[in-house]
């Protein structure tokens, strides 16, 4: 029974010593020829293989990011298993990345490099105190719950919306369209971490950031389909929007000349958010691999018919 990885060889070499010390009965493998495709139950990748119906054996493909909007339009063969990576490695940068990020907002830092950028001493007022601030999540899945609970110890006014209703200690919850736009009026940060589906494709447009109070600001760290950059920009420009945090953009990378790059109330990062950590990655997929061998359903189990159903193709 192998293992195939079909990944980077630095994060492999992690797996492969993982696999060999806690999964010893699975033989793990980076190289799709030194292995019969009988052989293979499971592969790992990030990218949709070309052809999965070689393996007439494959159980369960495991992709090694937390995002699967590039299986949306995939053929995987019936009865095989997608499955995310849901692993603290990730969600702990996720974590570090959505505090960083609405902190630098409350507390004006993305102003105060403009200021430095021009050698410019003077102090901005701080308002309001974070007590005053609300902080809202767009999605509430694993990442957003942790974000969300990231950002409690500061004392934000805490809100999250989701497709279904969710709970959580100490924030407000909501769903549907109704709830969005309730939420969004009173919304100081805005932090985006939606998967890309058909429904989110565009979400962040014009519309949305007329919802919200003037001066509020964004930290994106969905996906880059999920942005109407002109919108943003025009936001920005118009002082509807303060500021912005983008960790992702479109296309990625983003190009030299975009206007994104200059635009003195915006910090961009090269979706570094979160990376997969591969010692603690590979432990989650050996569990993982655990739970299946003996019928149970794995973390991170995607549900397909969701994924197809999430039409994208009339809307790329
Ligand atoms: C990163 O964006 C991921 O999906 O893991």
């Amino acid at each position: 029974m192998t293992f195939l990885f079909l990944c980077d060889a630095t994060r492999g070499t992690v797996f492969a010593e993982v696999f060999s010390k806690h999964l010893p009965d699975v033989r793990f493998c980076m190289e799709p020829e030194a292995v019969d495709n009988d052989d293979i139950r499971f592969v790992m990748t990030w990218n949709v293989p070309d052809n999965l119906r070689r393996y007439p054996n494959l159980e369960a493909v495991f992709c090694i990011g937390a995002g699967v909007d590039q299986f949306a339009g995939a053929t995987i063969p019936p009865g095989v298993k997608l499955i995310r990576m849901v692993d603290q490695g990730i969600t702990g940068m996720v974590v570090e990345y959505v505090a960083m990020a609405v902190l630098s907002l409350h507390r004006n830092l993305h102003l105060y490099i403009d200021q430095q950028r021009r050698r410019v001493w003077e102090e901005l007022e701080q308002h309001p105190q974070a007590v005053d601030r609300r902080v809202s999540v767009l999605g509430m899945g694993v990442l957003g719950e942790a974000a969300l609970r990231g950002l409690q110890p500061f004392g934000f006014q805490l809100s999250g919306w989701s497709r279904s209703l969710r709970s959580i200690d100490g924030v407000t919850c909501h769903r549907g369209e109704a709830g969005l736009r309730e939420m969004l009026a009173r919304t100081d940060i805005l932090v985006c971490l939606l998967p890309l589906t058909g429904n989110t494709i565009g979400i962040l447009n014009d519309d949305l950031f007329s919802t919200l109070p003037r001066g509020a600001c964004l930290v994106h760290a969905g996906r880059g389909r999920q942005l109407d950059a002109d919108a943003l920009v025009s936001s920005l420009d118009s002082g509807r929007l303060s500021g912005a945090f983008l960790d992702v953009t479109d296309p990625e990378p983003l190009p030299p000349e975009h206007p994104l790059w200059a635009h003195p109330r915006l910090v961009i990062t090269p979706h570094i958010a979160a990376s997969t950590q591969a010692e603690s990655a590979a432990l989650t997929t050996v569990q993982n691999v655990k739970r299946l061998l003996v019928g149970a359903d794995p973390t991170g189990l995607v549900d397909l018919a969701e994924l197809s159903e999430s039409n994208f193709s009339d809307q790329r």
